[in-house]
């Protein structure tokens, strides 16, 4: 309805996490027309859904475009941060780019959900592992949370949204 509350969401995470794939999990089906590709720079998608208006900036995580994120933080509700549970060798870059997110003035206190994504594959980390790996336990100026998702079915990843919409309530 138009009364929905509206919330602004950034979504980041190394290239080929699978940000794109997420948020077309999220959208109505029958807005999700085109083949998924490397997204170039960021999309914009906007939508309803549990009551909230989303807008959500589908940023590119290719290492030439990151600089990018810090300009969309501002007067955001929530943060997704997407993990390629199976992408052992760039687990501390993407380590690395998480700690330059967590310095940033314009997100205190705003609440960072993380997706453990593609836990379809055999070599996909557990969250637990996750969690390990990104130090995620040192962060306590923020409320945060970690689903693992498998973002070609879906799973894992309503259950992920709804913990965030309840922290934007
Ligand atoms: P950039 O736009 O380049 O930053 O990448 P992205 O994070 O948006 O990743 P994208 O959604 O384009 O997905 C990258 C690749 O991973 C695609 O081939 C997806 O089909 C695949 N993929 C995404 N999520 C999953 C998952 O949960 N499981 C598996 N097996 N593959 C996935
Ligand atoms: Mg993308």
């Amino acid at each position: 309805s138009s009364n929905s509350k509206k919330v602004r969401i950034v979504c980041v995470g190394l290239d080929n996490s699978g940000k794109t794939t997420i948020i077309a999990h999220l959208k109505p089906k029958k807005a999700v027309t085109q083949e998924i590709v490397p997204t170039v720079g960021f999309n914009v998608e906007e939508f309803q859904k549990s009551g909230l208006y989303f807008t959500i900036f589908d940023m590119s995580g290719q290492g030439r475009y990151r600089n990018l994120w810090e300009h969309y933080y501002k007067d955001v509700g929530g943060i997704i941060f997407c993990i390629d549970s199976t992408d052992a060798l760039r687990m501390c870059v993407a380590k690395d780019e998480l700690e330059q997110m967590l310095q940033h003035q314009d997100l205190r206190s705003v609440p960072l959900l993380f997706f453990a994504n593609k836990m379809d594959l055999p070599t996909a980390k557990q969250p637990v592992e996750c969690v390990s790996l990104l130090e995620l336990d040192r962060i306590t100026d923020k409320p945060w949370h970690i689903a693992a998702s498998n973002a070609l079915t879906g799973e894992g990843i309503d259950a992920g949204i709804a913990w965030l919409a309840d922290q934007m309530q």
